[in-house]
C-alpha cells in the first residue's frame, strides 16, 4: 500500500476551550491506530477520548447514470441511480487550538492537503455555519482511489461534515448536513446519506430508492486518474449542439431490480453517459471492460468519470473468483470486491 503522507497546518491564531482541552497526564487515553498515533505524539499532545473523532465512509458506484445538457451554471443536469459500496475512506479528528490536516494511504502523495481539498472546505464552512472556530486536526486514510469516479473527494468533504459537527459539538441535523453538502459538491450529499438513492439536479437532490438484499461488485482500479470536468468536457463535445432530454423513465428499470433484487435485469440496464468519454480519454480501459465480461461479469462499466471499472456479479463468490481472474489478466492496476448498500458517512465508536 502507498503510506506516503501529506500535511499541511494552518495556525488561525485563535485558542478555542470550546474544542481545545488538554487532557492531563493522568488520564486514560485511547489513541488511534497506524500513523495517526504518530501525528498524536509528534504534537506533543495526548488526546482524550472524547477529543477524537472517527468517521467512516464509503465510496458510491452509479447504476444508472444519465447526463443532460449543460447549464448555465456549468453544471449538467443527470438522473443517476447511486449506489454506496463497502469500500471506505476513514477520518479521524482531533481537538487543537488550529487548524491542520494530513492525508495516508492509497494516493495520499497526490492529495491537496489544504484549502484546495474538499474535506478542508467542509470543515471551514460547517466552522462558519455554526459560528465556531474551526479547530481541528483531521487525518484523512484514503482507501477509495483517488480521481477514480468513486466519489472519494466527495466522501472525504461528508466525513469532514460528520466528524466535525461532533468534534465541535454543534448538534447539527442530518438535513443542516445535507444543505452544507450540496454547496460542497455533487455527490457529497449522497456520500452522507448512502445506501442507495436517485439523484437529480446535478446529483445533489436525493430520493431513497428501496433495495432488497445485496448486490455483488467487483471494482477495477486503473493506475491513473481521470478529472470529472475534463469526462464532461468530453461527452459535450461529443454531443455538439445535440442535448438531450432527461427523465426518470429510463432509471425505472434499475430501481426495479434493485427493489426484487433481480441481478441479471439490472446487467442488462446498467446505463453510464460518461463511459464514452471515458473511454476516449482511457482507450484501454475497453480491454479491462472486455475481460470482465468474457470472464463471466453479469455486466461491466465504467464506474462514474471513471477510470474505475464495475462488474456486476450475482454472488460473493462469484465477485472473489471474477476479481482474482482479472488480476491474473493483468487489464487493471488492482482489484477488489465490494457489496452494497452500506450506511453514508457514520462515527465509528
Ligand atoms: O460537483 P463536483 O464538484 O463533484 O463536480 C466536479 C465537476 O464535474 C464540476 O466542476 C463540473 O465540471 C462537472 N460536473 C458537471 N455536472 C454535474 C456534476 C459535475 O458538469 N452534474
Amino acid at each position: 500500500m502507498d503510506t506516503s503522507r501529506r500535511r499541511h497546518r494552518v495556525d488561525h491564531g485563535r485558542a478555542t476551550d470550546a474544542v481545545g482541552r488538554n487532557p492531563s497526564p493522568g488520564n486514560p487515553i485511547s489513541l488511534p491506530a497506524g500513523d495517526a498515533e504518530g501525528e498524536i505524539r509528534g504534537a506533543g499532545r495526548w488526546p482524550l477520548v472524547s477529543d477524537m473523532v472517527r468517521v467512516r465512509v464509503p465510496a458510491k458506484v452509479n447504476l444508472h447514470l444519465r447526463v443532460g445538457a449543460r447549464r448555465r451554471d456549468g453544471f449538467h443536469d443527470l438522473v443517476t441511480v447511486y449506489l454506496a459500496v463497502d469500500l471506505f475512506d476513514e477520518l479521524i479528528a482531533l481537538a487543537a487550538d488550529d487548524f491542520a490536516m494530513s492525508i495516508e494511504g492509497e494516493g495520499a502523495g497526490s492529495l491537496p492537503a489544504d484549502p484546495n481539498n474538499l474535506a478542508w472546505q467542509a470543515a471551514s464552512l460547517l466552522a462558519t455555519h455554526a459560528g465556531v472556530p474551526p479547530a481541528a486536526r483531521l487525518t484523512i486514510r484514503k482507501g477509495i482511489p483517488v480521481a477514480g469516479g468513486l466519489a472519494g473527494g466527495s466522501a472525504d468533504a461528508a466525513a469532514a461534515l460528520v466528524a466535525c459537527a461532533e468534534l465541535w459539538r454543534i448538534g447539527a441535523s442530518r438535513s443542516e448536513l445535507a444543505a452544507i453538502a450540496a454547496q460542497l459538491g455533487s455527490d457529497v450529499p449522497f456520500a452522507l446519506t448512502g445506501g442507495c438513492a436517485v439523484g437529480t439536479g446535478r446529483g445533489e437532490l436525493l430520493s431513497p430508492a428501496m433495495t432488497s438484499g445485496e448486490f455483488h461488485l467487483v471494482l477495477a482500479f486503473a493506475d491513473h486518474g481521470i478529472a470529472t470536468p475534463e469526462a464532461y468536457r468530453i461527452l459535450d463535445r461529443m454531443r455538439g449542439d445535440i442535448a438531450p432530454t432527461l427523465d426518470l423513465n429510463g432509471s425505472r428499470i434499475v430501481l426495479d431490480a434493485l427493489r426484487r433484487n433481480d441481478v441479471p435485469q439490472l446487467a442488462a440496464a446498467l446505463v453510464n453517459d460518461l463511459q464514452r468519454p471515458a473511454l476516449s480519454l482511457s482507450p484501454g480501459l475497453q480491454r479491462t471492460l472486455s475481460a470482465g465480461r468474457e470472464l463471466g461479469a453479469l455486466a461491466a462499466m465504467v464506474s462514474g468519470s471513471g477510470p474505475t471499472c464495475l462488474f456486476l456479479v450475482d454472488s460473493a463468490t462469484g465477485a472473489t473468483r471474477l476479481a482474482a481472474a482479472l488480476a491474473a489478466e493483468g487489464v487493471c492496476r488492482r482489484t477488489r470486491v465490494v457489496k452494497g448498500p452500506v450506511p453514508g458517512a457514520r462515527l465509528v465508536r
